[in-house]
C-alpha cells in the first residue's frame, strides 16, 4: 500500500502506525473493524481489510448489495477501528461512506487473482445459502463457464471510501494511565485535545 499522498495531520499519524504495523511485518497489520448501522439503528461490525489510504480517505473492497452495503445504503455513517496489540495502539476512526469511484475500483479488482474475481462474481455475500458445498459448486462451474472470459469488475463489487470526520489514538500506557488523543474535524481544519483514559 502506498501512503505517499497523505498529508493532514492526524491522518499522518494513522499512516505513521500502519507504517509500523506493516513494517513489523504483524498478521493482517491492515486489517480493520468497520460498524454500520441498520434502519432501525442496530450496530454489526465486521473485519475488513484497508486496501488504500489517501488524504480522500481510506478505501476497502468489498460487495455493495451485503449486509454492510445495505446497512451503508441506509445511513453513511460509520465507524471503524484499528488495534495492533504488538504496537500498543487502537486507533477509532468516525466518519461518513460512500462507494469509490468506478475506476478506482477496477484498478483494485483487475489486480487480484482470477479465482478472488471469479468468487466476486458469484458470491452474493451476506445472503443465506444451501450449503457450503453448493456454494463450491457454483464457484467450480462459474471457473470452467468463465475459463477463457475476461473478468471485470461487476457491478454490485467494488470500493468504499471513508471520509474520516474525528479520529483517536490510543497508546497503551502503564498502570491504565492510557494516552488518548482526539482530532475533530471542524470548518475544514482539525482540532486535536485529551480524553482522560
Ligand atoms: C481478516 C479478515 C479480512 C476480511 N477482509 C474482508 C474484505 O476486505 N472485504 C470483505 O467484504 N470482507 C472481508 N472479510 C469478511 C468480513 O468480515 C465479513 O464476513 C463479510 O464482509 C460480510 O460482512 P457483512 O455480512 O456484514 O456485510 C474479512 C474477514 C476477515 C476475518
Amino acid at each position: 500500500m502506498n501512503f505517499d499522498s497523505i498529508s493532514q495531520e492526524p491522518l499522518l499519524e494513522v499512516k505513521f502506525f500502519l507504517e509500523q504495523a506493516r513494517d513489523q511485518k504483524l498478521q493482517d497489520w491492515n486489517g480493520m473493524t468497520v460498524s454500520t448501522v441498520d434502519e432501525k439503528q442496530r450496530p454489526s461490525s465486521r473485519v475488513v481489510l484497508l486496501k488504500k489510504f489517501t488524504d480522500d480517505g481510506l478505501f476497502f473492497y468489498t460487495n455493495y448489495e451485503s449486509k454492510k452495503g445495505k446497512d451503508i445504503s441506509k445511513n453513511k455513517n460509520v465507524s471503524i477501528n484499528f488495534w495492533w496489540r504488538e504496537l500498543q495502539v487502537q486507533i477509532r476512526i468516525n466518519g461518513s461512506i460512500s462507494e469509490a469511484s468506478r475506476l478506482e475500483s477496477e484498478e483494485y479488482f483487475n489486480s487480484r487473482p482470477k479465482g478472488s474475481r471469479i468468487s466476486a462474481i458469484v458470491s452474493k455475500q451476506s445472503e443465506e445459502i444451501e450449503s457450503f458445498e453448493s456454494f463450491q459448486k457454483t464457484v467450480q462451474d462459474a471457473t470452467e463457464a468463465l475459463k477463457d472470459q475476461k473478468i471485470t469488475l461487476p457491478d454490485h463489487c467494488g470500493m468504499y471510501k471513508i471520509i474520516p470526520e474525528q479520529i483517536e489514538i490510543w497508546k497503551e500506557g502503564e498502570f491504565r494511565r492510557h494516552e488518548r488523543t482526539l482530532f475533530k474535524l471542524e470548518s475544514k481544519k482539525w482540532i486535536k485535545s485529551y480524553l482522560s483514559p
